[in-house]
Formats: C-alpha cells, structure tokens, sequence
C-alpha cells in the first residue's frame, strides 16, 4: 500500500470517489484549492487495485484539521479507512502537530464510529452547520492528541 501526494492529474480519480461516497461532495475546485494551499493532500493506492482512497489534512501552528477523508465504496469495511487515517495521524505528528481536530455530520455513523476507533472523543457540536437533504445539519467536532 502507497501514500503519496495527490496531483491535479488524480482528480478525475478523486472526483469519481469523491462523488460515489458523499452526498454532499467537494467539487474539483475545492480539490484545487486545497493543492495550491499546500494542505497534505494525499492519494492511498495499491499496485494491485490503483486508487482505494485518499485524505486531506490542514495544519494550523500545532494543530492537524483533517477535512476530507473516503474509501472507494467497494474496498470499505477492510480496514483501509482506519489505516489510512493512522497514516494521515503519523503524518500531522511528524509535522510537528500535537492535536488533530475534524467536524462530522452527526447522520455519518461510520465516520463517527472511524474516529471513535482511532481515539477521537467529542469536543463539541456546531448545531445546523451542514446543509443537508431537508434543511441542515449539526457538525460534530471531534478532537485527539497526537
Ligand atoms: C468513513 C470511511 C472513510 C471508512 O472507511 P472504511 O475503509 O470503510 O473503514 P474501515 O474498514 O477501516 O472501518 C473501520 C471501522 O469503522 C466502522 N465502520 C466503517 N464503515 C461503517 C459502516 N458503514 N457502518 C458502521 N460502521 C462502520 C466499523 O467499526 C469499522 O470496523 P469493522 O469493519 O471492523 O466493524 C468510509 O466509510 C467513507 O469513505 N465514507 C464516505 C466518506 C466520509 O464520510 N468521510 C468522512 C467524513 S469527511
């Protein structure tokens, strides 16, 4: 398994994920802007299959913000999303972070349950924040040190 950096010659890939797993998914803009931003934008691929999925993390002064994580549809519930994350974790403390932070939708249990495992705990919740299929939805922001 191989993390590297994503390039804009991965967003067809990322778009496709990105659109089969997120009701509400980024567009390749967002993508774009998070390149040029110099987030840690990362692609997880096998030689075998190509790409399973990928994340972005935002680092702040100490402070790790991961604001997108997916697994193709047809490789979820192997481990891959736990794995990834643990690498994208490795990766903010080696960047000197101390923290890692992220917000949820409070309807998404397999990524509640996800950051749970890896020892997330809630630290908050921002009521209404997402639009959502009839009106909006509260984030949940969750937090753990690095
Ligand atoms: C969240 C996500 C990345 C998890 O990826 P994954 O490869 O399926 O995760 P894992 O196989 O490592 O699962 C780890 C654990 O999370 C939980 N989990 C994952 N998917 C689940 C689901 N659909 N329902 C319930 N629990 C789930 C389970 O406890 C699972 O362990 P288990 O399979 O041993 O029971 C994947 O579901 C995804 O891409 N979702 C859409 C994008 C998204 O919502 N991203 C997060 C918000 S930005």
């Amino acid at each position: 398994m191989i993390l590297r950096d994503m390039t804009e010659a991965d967003l067809d890939a990322v778009l496709r994920i990105e659109r089969e797993v997120h009701a509400h998914p980024w567009t390749q803009g967002n993508f774009s802007d998070a390149l040029r931003s110099k987030y840690l934008c990362k692609v997880y691929e096998s030689e075998a299959d190509g790409m399973l999925g990928y994340a972005v993390l935002m680092l702040a002064v100490d402070e790790a913000e991961l604001l997108d994580i997916a697994i193709a549809a047809r490789y979820q519930r192997r481990g891959w999303g736990g794995r990834l994350l643990e690498e994208m974790m490795a990766l903010a403390r080696r960047h000197g972070m101390r923290r890692a932070v992220l917000e949820v939708r409070a309807s998404n249990a397999a990524a509640i349950i996800l950051y749970r495992n890896a020892g997330f705990t809630d630290i908050g919740l921002r009521r209404d924040y997402y639009p959502a299929e009839n009106g909006r939805e509260d984030a949940i922001l969750m937090g753990r040190e690095l």
